[in-house]
């Protein structure tokens, strides 16, 4: 298969979504279908790392995931916690760097802790970076960087005309990580709810009608195919 013989894009970013149609379809609660999109996230996270990804940004949590009822907000917040403290068992031995972009502050100290140890046990990781955006949203980032900056205008370290999109970079959860190549959504939905607004810029979408529980390693390599089937111009000709 011509596919798997071309090699992935640097970053990709994949916004999981569908697990609550899942668990409908399967008549379970919603909380089901986040725990079998979690075990998914293991999989092609996995797969990911092996065949050469250097960036993968998943979203996880977004800034309004917040609005759902507290009992699945609390489903989730319980699963984060089993996952990442599977994660320090398994992706320590797949040499993946773990990190975290979003307001991590706003989860239980639990969790916090818990987000602690896995970045402290995988900074040493030479491999593939996996981005865990948990409470993330893209406009919040932004904001985030321009007090950041702000403050050190203020602070005399910087003049506001120093302010390129290079060193606004800088200031962003992906600091120093190229774009993403590629993003996909599975579940049907095309939008982008608040996902890397930034860095998106000259991102390829690809979106999937698959649940993301049910999106398999294949699904992944169809996507690297569509992508390199792509013309990217990044406004040039
Ligand atoms: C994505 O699945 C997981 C999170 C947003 C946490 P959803 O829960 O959004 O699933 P659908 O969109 O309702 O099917
Ligand atoms: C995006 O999915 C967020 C995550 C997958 C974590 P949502 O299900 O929250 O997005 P909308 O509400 O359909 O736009
Ligand atoms: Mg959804």
């Amino acid at each position: 298969m011509p596919e798997k013989i071309l090699p992935p894009p640097a970053h990709i970013g994949i916004i999981m979504d569908g697990n609550g149609r899942w668990a409908k379809k399967h008549f379970q609660p919603r909380s089901l279908g986040h725990r079998a999109g979690a075990q998914n996230f293991r999989t092609i996270t996995r797969y990911a790392s092996r065949i050469g990804v250097k960036v993968l940004t998943v979203y996880a949590f977004s800034t309004e995931n917040w609005a759902r009822p507290a009992e699945e907000v609390g489903a989730l917040m319980k699963l984060f916690k089993d996952y990442l403290q599977e994660a320090l068992r398994d992706f320590m031995d797949e040499n993946i760097r773990v990190r975290f972009i979003g307001d991590t502050s706003a989860f239980s100290s639990e969790l916090r802790e818990l987000i602690e140890e896995v970045k402290q046990a995988s900074a040493p990781k030479t491999g593939m970076v996996l981005n865990l955006a948990m409470n993330y949203g893209g406009r919040a980032e932004i904001l985030r960087g321009a007090r950041a900056f702000a403050q050190e205008v203020l602070a005399g370290q910087h003049r506001p005309e120093e302010l390129t999109e290079e060193l606004f970079d800088s200031y962003l959860y992906t600091a120093g990580q190229p774009a993403p190549d590629l993003i996909i959504r599975p579940s049907g939905e095309q939008r982008v709810s608040n996902f890397l607004l930034w860095q998106c810029a000259y991102a390829e979408f690809v979106y999937f009608d698959i649940l993301w529980p049910d999106f398999t390693t294949d699904d992944l390599d169809r996507a690297i195919a569509v992508y390199h089937s792509r013309q990217r111009r990044f406004g040039g000709v």
